[in-house]
């Protein structure tokens, strides 16, 4: 297999969700998740990730449209396969459009979408919003069958669910972590050799983020829970600036 050299520097994109889960908390209009953008720019983010669900329990509708008008860095906009959220994609034209799975039941996006089952629906799906400009990317599980049918459907990117792995670390299962970090990298240069754009996300935190950001394939990692949460600790600019430097200390060190 060829060698693959790490394209330039890593991409972070900062997931602002849980911002205005804190705001919804209570009601109002604090803490601002746009604020919370803004100031994640400055301290290095390349991108910001929202996800808008169909139950409105953290992004809202407003907080889309606020985004939009005031980011300078481009908007990851993830989002359920159905018709609203479409027209919504279509309405703003994000530069990046994520697919993820969505139960109402869950806590957090639980697993990768099921591409393999659904492919015909998706490919006409995801082809509109492709054609209004945005980069679509699939949210999928380190799998095969998943990673072949989000190429065939038209995706141009993937991002690979890093929540097994990031949970077997944290859970002191290291057999388990080492296993599912091998998967993920076998996925990671399965999907470039496939000509796919690879990202990664779900779960990472200061502990799990170099061994995938050592991975030459991947181009941006999404990363959102963890770091607000340490922001209450340590200020988000702060936060982000060390998660910078994680990523960027084990880049400089591939040769
Ligand atoms: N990427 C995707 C596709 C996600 O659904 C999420 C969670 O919303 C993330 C990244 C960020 O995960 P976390 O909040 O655990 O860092």
């Amino acid at each position: 297999m060829s060698e693959i050299k790490p394209v330039g520097r890593l991409r972070l994109g900062i997931n602002i969700d849980h911002i205005a889960t804190v705001r919804n908390a209570r009601g109002g209009a604090y803490p601002d998740p746009v604020r919370g953008a803004l100031m994640a720019e400055k301290a290095g983010a390349d991108g910001i990730t929202a996800h808008l669900r169909e139950d409105r329990r953290h992004i809202s509708d407003s907080d889309i449209d606020n985004l939009m008008d005031a980011l300078s860095v481009p908007l990851n906009f993830e989002m359920a396969a159905t018709d609203e959220m479409q027209a919504i994609a279509l309405r703003h034209r994000p530069h990046a459009v994520c697919i993820v799975p969505e139960k109402r039941e869950e806590l957090t996006t639980e697993g990768g979408l099921d591409v393999a089952r659904d492919e015909n629906r998706l490919t006409h799906f995801i082809a509109p919003i492709r054609d209004a400009g945005c980069r679509v990317s699939i949210f999928v599980a380190a799998d095969k069958v998943q990673i072949d049918a989000a190429h065939k459907i038209g995706a141009a990117v993937v991002e690979l669910h890093a929540g097994r792995y990031c949970d077997a670390h944290s859970e002191g299962r290291s057999g388990d972590s080492e296993s599912e970090l091998r998967r993920l990298q076998e996925m990671a240069r399965h999907a470039h050799e496939l000509g796919l754009e690879v990202h990664a996300g779900h779960g990472i935190t200061y502990d799990t983020v170099q061994p995938l950001a050592a991975f030459p394939e991947v181009v941006e990692l999404n990363i959102g829970h963890f770091l607000i949460g340490e922001a209450i600790f340590r200020g988000i600019q702060p936060a982000i600036g060390e998660m910078r430097r994680l990523m960027d200390e084990i880049r400089a060190d591939i040769p």
